[in-house]
């Protein structure tokens, strides 16, 4: 019970830690347990990618995976290493974990970071928004199919 309340609170300060300009939900087709197409068709970039599961204030994955980045501190274990993810997972497989984990498992706590129904206390502002915008899923993406 208090793991679920802590789980919500971190989801809900993922999510309004989100900013900028109404940005759409690019549409997609799920397959098994992925996503085959880039969303909107975009090639990501996988530099880009890199700074937006490190930063803070953006995706947030650090406060609860580790990544090779061993100059960061205070990496979480709550979720997976992501170390090697891309000889784990296919780039289609990483793409829908990232879209809408809860589609694999209802119960996960990984944010969907890419889907605007259905999130729990959501701040006003950021009603309607993706976490990360299709071109950010594709640039993450982009990183992590490197991580081999
Ligand atoms: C609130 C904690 C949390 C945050 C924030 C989070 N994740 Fe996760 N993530 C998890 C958990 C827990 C799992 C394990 C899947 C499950 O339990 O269903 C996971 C699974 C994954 C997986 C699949 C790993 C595997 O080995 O199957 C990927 C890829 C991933 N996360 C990437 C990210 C990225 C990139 C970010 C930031 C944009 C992020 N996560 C943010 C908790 C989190």
């Amino acid at each position: 019970m208090r793991r679920a309340v802590g789980a919500a609170l971190l989801i809900a300060s993922v999510v309004s830690t989100s900013a900028g300009e109404p940005r759409g939900l690019a549409s997609f087709e799920v397959s098994g347990d992925s996503i085959a197409k880039p969303l909107d068709g975009r090639i990501g970039d996988a530099e880009r990618g890199r700074s937006i599961v490190i930063d803070r204030r953006g995706g947030n994955c650090l406060i609860c995976h580790r990544v090779p980045a061993p100059d960061e501190p205070f990496q979480g274990d709550l979720g997976p290493d992501l170390g090697g993810i891309g000889g784990r997972l296919t780039e289609a497989q990483i793409r829908l974990r990232l879209i809408d984990a809860s589609r694999l498992n209802a119960e996960t706590l990984m944010p969907p970071y890419h889907r605007v129904e259905g999130l729990a206390r959501v701040a006003k502002e950021f009603d309607g928004r993706p976490v990360l915008t299709a071109a950010e899923i594709e640039d993450v993406v982009a990183w992590l199919v490197t991580l081999k």
